[in-house]
């Protein structure tokens, strides 16, 4: 089993000294005096004061110390691991913790590991425990040659161990945390896989296989069914590459019929080149991370088909490629989109506002109560927040107030922008109804209120990913390149709407 696949194993109520575990790891906490307090399951405490002098205990994140135990059906090692100030340890301390304890793992070399997590557990916080463990094991491998000399162990097996009376709360959190930990998984390979194979039959395809597994509705839309659609928006992005485009809408029917679906529109473009209007060759390479939001829908809908979630929800994802051949659009034309709107197309690489122009505009038809779109929309949006947080547009306040709550519980944080007119006027164009790009100034901003146009009457609100989907892998259960952002905020925030 690869780690894609981790095993999200049991809960089992601390009969510690028994627990037979290659690796147990055990939080260690500062107390308010600065001392290190270990957080032991009953019956070990004394055999680890026995073995670890106190002054070796680290309560510091990411610190830690190692004891060994003797053979005879407990656990062989013991790994305390810094977790800091108990009352700082919250949901998103606990997804560290355990993205330091996986690693610790990976470097012991043993595959399968056991996490205490204290007394008092919530499901919540068995939830981001198991979340860090499973995002923490996932690699990107499968395009590399097996390597002999590699001794490198994949993490395959994760169990949390909790207190007798917190067995309900560990087993439903720790389900939660698998299901949203592969999402997030399965969004970060397709996020990972480079463009000359996630194209955007490839995404249709991989989205059409998960959605068999699931029990999801899946329906594609070539160029035939988007031209009958009229989405000339995406249309004329697709037609500067030899590669169709595709429409990727996924259904799970967890309510009752008839209710008004929440629709997530994901930004599928599988390489951002530019267009005719090319973006330098340094760092172009990221472009093939411009489907992030698309990858972020399709993992999202994974979790919600897995757990079941009682609500009607639509995943969209319009896929296209941005390139330039002979018959590529070129700054000037003047292009329809299916909401009937002209837009004037001054840079070829304002590209995504147009594909998800179309998308949103097709949102409309399931008579949504809600629609979020994410997109890797604007480098301005790397310049407003940087990498720790995504920009959230709306006009409804109280779908910020959502997303910001589903944002800072799943540890994919976002913060509103405004929407106000005086932006709107940027993206007036002198020959068509709008102009594709704003100018430099406030360049996130005009994007979302370029989108804007397109959503009609509904409830929407619009992600900026730019900063946040993919990076440089800092945190403990991150690791260089995909992040699987919003995978996590979307399902969160899916799952709090249904109560
Ligand atoms: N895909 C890019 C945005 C992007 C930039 C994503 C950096 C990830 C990292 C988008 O299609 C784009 O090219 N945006 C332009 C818009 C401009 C031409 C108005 C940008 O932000 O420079
Ligand atoms: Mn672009
Ligand atoms: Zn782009």
């Amino acid at each position: 089993m690869g780690a894609n696949l981790m095993n999200v194993g049991h809960v089992s109520s601390a009969g510690a000294v028994s627990h037979d575990t290659p690796l147990l790891v055990l939080p260690v906490h500062e107390s308010r005096d600065h001392k290190a307090e270990v957080l032991a399951p009953a019956g070990l405490s004394e055999v680890i004061s026995g073995v670890c002098p106190a002054e070796d205990l680290k309560h510091k994140p990411g610190e830690s110390a190692l004891v060994y135990l003797k053979e005879g059906g407990g656990p062989r090692r013991v790994l305390l691991l810094g977790a800091g100030k108990p009352w700082e340890f919250d949901l998103e301390a606990r997804r560290r913790f355990s993205g330091h304890a996986v690693r610790a793992a990976e470097s012991v070399g043993v595959s399968a590991l056991t996490v205490y997590l204290g007394s008092d557990m919530s499901a919540d916080s068995a939830q981001a425990a198991t979340e860090g463990a499973v995002l923490a094991a996932w690699r990107f491998t499968e395009m590399k040659s097996p390597d002999e000399g590699d001794a490198r162990v994949d993490v395959v097996d994760f169990d949390v161990m909790v207190d007798p009376d917190d067995m309900d709360a560990g087993q439903t959190g720790v389900e939660a945390g698998g299901a949203v930990g592969r999402a997030a998984n399965f969004a970060r390979t397709l996020q990972s896989r480079p463009g000359n194979v996630a194209t955007p039959s490839h995404l249709a395809d991989e989205a059409s296989r998960m959605a068999d597994e699931r029990g999801l509705e899946v329906t594609v839309l070539g160029p035939e069914e988007l031209e009958a659609e009229r989405m000339h928006a995406l249309l004329s992005v697709a037609q500067g590459s030899d590669q169709e485009p595709r429409l990727i809408v996924l259904r799970h029917n967890g309510g009752p019929d008839g209710e008004a679906p929440l629709v997530l529109v994901g930004k599928g473009l599988t390489f951002d080149a530019g267009g005719i209007s090319i973006k330098p060759a340094v760092g172009m390479e990221d472009m093939i991370f411009d489907m992030s939001g698309g990858a972020a829908v399709i993992g999202a809908m994974q979790a919600v088909g897995e757990l079941n979630v009682p609500l009607n929800v639509v995943g969209i994802v319009p896929s296209s490629e941005n390139l330039l051949n002979g018959r590529a659009m070129k700054p000037g034309d003047i292009i329809g989109s299916r909401e009937g709107k002209t837009i004037e197309v001054v840079n070829t690489d304002a590209e995504g506002r147009l594909i998800l122009a179309d998308a949103l505009s097709y949102a409309q038809t399931f008579n949504p109560s809600a629609i979020v779109d994410c997109a890797t929309l604007t480098g301005s949006v790397v310049i407003a927040l940087g990498h720790h947080a995504a920009a959230v547009f709306s006009t409804d306040d109280d779908l910020i107030e959502e997303l910001r709550d589903a944002g800072d519980r799943s540890g994919e944080r976002c913060w509103p922008l405004p929407l106000w007119d005086d932006y709107r006027r940027q993206i007036d164009s002198q020959v068509a109804d709008l102009v594709n790009v704003g100018g430099r100034a406030g360049g996130s901003v005009t994007a979302a209120c370029f989108l804007k146009e397109f959503v009609g009457e509904c409830r929407w609100a619009h992600l900026d990913i730019a900063g946040t989907a993919y990076g440089e892998g800092k945190l403990s259960y991150q690791r260089k390149g995909a992040a699987g952002f919003p995978t996590r905020l979307l399902v969160d925030w899916v799952r709090s709407r249904a109560g």
